[in-house]
């Protein structure tokens, strides 16, 4: 008998096959059983009649618990009614592991609940939709990345220094070498990648120790961190903008299902797909706060109700550039003729989901590289490596990270950024 999977089984209508996998759900009245199978793949129902079957088999059937394993054979029609098209006329049901009291029943439980059982909610439709969309993602990401030149560089995850600022870093202890942090981005080191291969990205988890508890923030999060040699302010907006519009376009495309099961209102999304991301400068985006009541001072940073505001007025991200120096990281190249402001930029999302992508043109010359390093207070011996990717040939250079999780919630319109991170990394939660 052909195994089948859920997904492929519209192209097997009028064949008997095997689908391999548990059930969901069970509804069943003394003649005829209505079973929900899925197998990772997808979801459907099978149908099992008392007087077409054995009477072991039905009886078994009626009697297994939520998540069961079950191995089914039957006829695969047309159905119309079901969200792929088809169901399964069961012939057969075998037992492959039986479930006990599960605790994830069909009725309400709280987010806590939900949480301390990860492990067993990744089987339920939103957790499932959520990781076939982050699966499309990060796939979008090397093809996106690799069809354009760029070759993937693995940062190291243990650091020496920092690289955004020094409060939020996980200090670890390397034995005899003393104190080391884990990554908050693989930045640094993708720029001697650039210096070497031109165009490299980088893509792994970063750790960030945040205080605060906020639905924006992950202890640990995935982050693509492009670094492009010969590369400009200008360009390096580009690249980000056809990024995002080629991501979003490519779910649209691919997990349009998936993003319907979520609830997602993918109208709000397919502009962005277009690109032609609005840019504005701080000092704009400084003005219109003041136009709205929020007073902020030059050299402030923004907080989430401010992305919001700035986010809800595009139908699309938006990018804000040229930040004060003082607001952002030592290395960011200035503007030409003003040292007040860098050539960096946020990309805000639209409907309140804040900062998508931090990103800048990096400082290429020497003697004003060791001056901001002075400037923030890092040990320059630290830096050597660093500096000599200054020494030996230095040219301009940009890249930017996005964040992964902060880009799949907006995509797919969840709430709280551990929505679309499998096991989610919070002050609050390290279990399971
Ligand atoms: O703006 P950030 O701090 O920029 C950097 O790390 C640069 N070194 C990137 C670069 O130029 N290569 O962080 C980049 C992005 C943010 O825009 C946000 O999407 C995400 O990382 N991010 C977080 N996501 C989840 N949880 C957190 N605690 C995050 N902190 C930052
Ligand atoms: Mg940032």
């Amino acid at each position: 008998m052909r195994i089948v999977s859920i997904e492929e089984l519209p192209r097997h209508v009028g064949e008997r096959v095997q689908v391999n996998g548990w059930l969901t759900g069970l509804r069943s009245s003394g003649k005829i059983a209505f079973l929900q199978l899925r197998d990772g793949s997808g979801y459907v129902q099978g149908v099992l009649v008392k007087s077409e079957v054995d009477e072991a088999v039905f009886e078994l059937a009626r009697s297994l618990p939520q998540e069961s394993a079950v191995a089914v054979t039957g006829e695969v029609r047309a159905d119309t009614r079901s969200q792929n098209g088809v169901e399964l006329g069961l012939d057969s049901v075998a037992l492959v592991g039986r479930s006990g009291d599960y605790p994830i029943t069909p009725k309400e439980h709280g987010v806590d609940f939900l949480f301390e059982h990860r492990h067993l909610y990744l089987r339920h439709k939103a957790p499932w939709a959520m990781l076939r969309v982050r699966d499309e993602v990060e796939r979008g990401i090397h093809d996106f990345f690799s069809d354009r030149g760029f070759l993937r560089f693995d940062a190291p995850f243990f650091m020496p220094t920092a690289v955004e600022g020094t409060t939020n870093l996980f200090e670890i202890s390397l034995f005899d070498e003393g104190s080391a942090y884990l990554s908050q981005s693989g930045q640094l080191y993708a720029e001697a990648g650039a210096m070497a291969l031109g165009k490299v990205y980088t893509f792994g988890p970063t750790f960030r120790a945040e205080k605060s508890k906020t639905r924006r923030h992950l202890l640990e999060f995935w982050m693509v961190e492009p670094e492009v040699a010969y590369l400009e302010h200008e360009g390096n907006m580009r690249l980000q903008e056809d990024m995002v519009a080629y991501l979003v376009g490519r779910v649209l495309d691919k997990r349009h299902a998936e993003l319907e099961l979520l609830g997602r209102d993918v109208a709000k999304l397919e502009p962005s797909a277009n690109g032609d991301f609005p840019r504005i400068t701080y000092d704009e985006a400084l003005a219109y706060l003041a136009t709205q009541g929020e007073l902020l001072q030059f050299g402030d940073d923004f907080g989430a109700p401010h992305e919001t505001m700035l986010g809800e007025r595009y139908d699309r991200p938006v990018f804000v550039e040229k930040w004060p120096t003082a607001a952002k990281a030592f290395y960011m190249q200035p503007v030409a003729g003003d040292p007040t402001r860098v050539l960096a930029a946020d990309l805000i999302g639209p409907e309140g989901y804040g900062e998508l992508i931090g990103g800048s043109q990096r400082i290429h010359d020497l003697d004003l590289l060791r001056r901001r390093l002075r400037e923030h207070d890092l040990p320059e011996e630290a830096f050597g490596w660093y500096l000599d990717l200054r020494r030996f040939g230095s040219v301009p250079h940009s890249g930017f990270g996005m964040g992964l999780e902060r880009f799949l919630a907006w995509v797919t319109g969840a709430h709280h950024l551990r929505e679309v991170i499998p096991f989610p990394r919070m002050l609050t939660r390290i279990y399971p």
